[in-house]
């Protein structure tokens, strides 16, 4: 049996009928659309503090990447550990380092559920909500004001499952303020700069599950109500972490991105890699799902609009969140990333090159 017919044969008919493998490097129309529109930049989390002892790690962002983002750092427990603080080392290490290597440097993020130091718990009134969320995001989105260019204002707003209750997902933000709390993020931020592209960033919207469905319904009406209230808003950020074992709903995906480009809003894709505890143990025929995933996430993009960025949640499987919560029950190291832990090229590299270079 030929590799490329296991591989298949072990994923179903669903990957074969998209003809997943055949194409995957090959010419993919939404690929070839895309690239005539012109390159779309390319980027990765990093982890600054691995900047400097990892010469060869440091050597892939600077060869790969013209956007950065800290995958830590921006967040409220790197940059407040105390209710008088604020700690900008690493994120200004970070923006050095892009300035340096004529990088862009995206801000993660102003205002999420998660990562939060615990001293926010004692925030007890929606007054003192309000004052906490304007007097951070003032304070760091003035710290880099005309530097970082498009900023995760609102990073992960809807429920996990919204049909099943509140649609906004629980937070101190949402607690203290109610829905309020973006708009409240995002007129702080346009205020402070602007200059920079304000981003509602979530996840989970990729799959022809009913979840994904509601979580689309529910991601574009936030969005429409933003935008028929003159909300400062100019992209919404598809963060893209893949679950390796299931398709993509192209078609839903794609009248998702159309729903949005009809809202004058950009489309980012902020933290791209594909969740593999599930597939095949052979790292070949991993890497090759990993990469069909993504040619059918950013194909099913790029069919609608041209993503003003596209970035992955890291650049190398030696680092990855992954099996925080994703470990494979055979104990392989996840390969969710384009570069292996050498940081050597695998498929989803040559997917997203396909993705955004610029036609020659
Ligand atoms: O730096 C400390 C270290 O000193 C300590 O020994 C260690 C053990 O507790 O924790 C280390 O901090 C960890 C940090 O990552 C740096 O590695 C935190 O515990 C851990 O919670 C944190 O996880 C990050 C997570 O967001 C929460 O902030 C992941 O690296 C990061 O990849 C993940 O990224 C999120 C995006 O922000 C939003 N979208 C989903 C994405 C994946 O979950």
């Amino acid at each position: 049996m030929r590799r490329r017919d296991f591989v298949l044969g072990a994923l179903g008919a669903g990957l074969a009928s998209s003809g997943a493998l055949d194409t995957l490097v090959g010419n993919d129309r939404a690929a070839k659309a895309a690239s005539a529109r012109g390159a779309i930049p390319y980027g990765a989390a990093v982890r600054t503090d691995l900047l400097d002892p990892e010469l060869d790690y440091k050597a892939a962002i600077i060869d790969h990447c013209q956007l950065v983002v800290g995958e830590g750092g921006l967040k409220w427990i790197d940059l407040r550990p105390g209710q008088d603080q604020f700690v900008f080392d690493q994120p200004d290490r970070l923006m050095d380092f892009a300035d340096r290597n004529g990088m862009q440097m995206r801000g993660h993020t102003l205002a999420w559920y998660g990562a939060m130091p615990d001293w926010t718990k004692t925030i007890a009134s929606s007054a003192e909500a309000e004052r906490e969320l304007v007097h951070h995001i003032t304070t760091v989105v003035g710290h880099y004001q005309g530097r970082i260019p498009s900023w995760d204002v609102v990073n992960e707003a809807i429920a996990e499952r919204p049909e099943k209750g509140s649609v906004i997902r629980d937070s101190i933000w949402q607690e203290r303020l109610g829905k309020r709390y973006i708009e409240i993020a995002l007129r702080t931020a346009a205020d402070i700069d602007p200059s920079a592209q304000l981003v509602v960033n979530d996840y989970n919207i990729e799959n022809p599950t009913a979840q994904c469905r509601d979580r689309r319904t529910a991601l574009l009406n936030l969005l429409r109500d933003l935008k028929d209230r003159d909300v400062p808003l100019h992209a919404v950020g598809i963060q893209g972490h893949l679950p390796g074992d299931m398709e993509i709903d192209r078609e839903g995906l794609s009248a998702f991105v159309e729903e949005v480009k009809k809202m004058q809003l950009d489309v980012l894709v902020t933290e791209l890699d594909v969740i593999d505890d599930k597939l095949p143990a052979r790292e070949y025929d991993r890497d090759q799902i990993v990469a069909a995933r993504a040619r059918d996430f950013l194909g099913a993009i790029c069919e609608a609009a041209r993503p003003s960025a596209i970035l992955t949640w890291g650049i190398t499987d030696r680092y990855t969140w992954v099996p925080m919560w994703f470990k494979r029950e055979d104990g392989k190291p996840n390969r969710p990333l384009p570069l292996d832990a050498e940081c050597r090229p695998k498929a989803l590299m040559k997917v997203i090159d396909k993705f955004t270079r610029a036609a020659e």
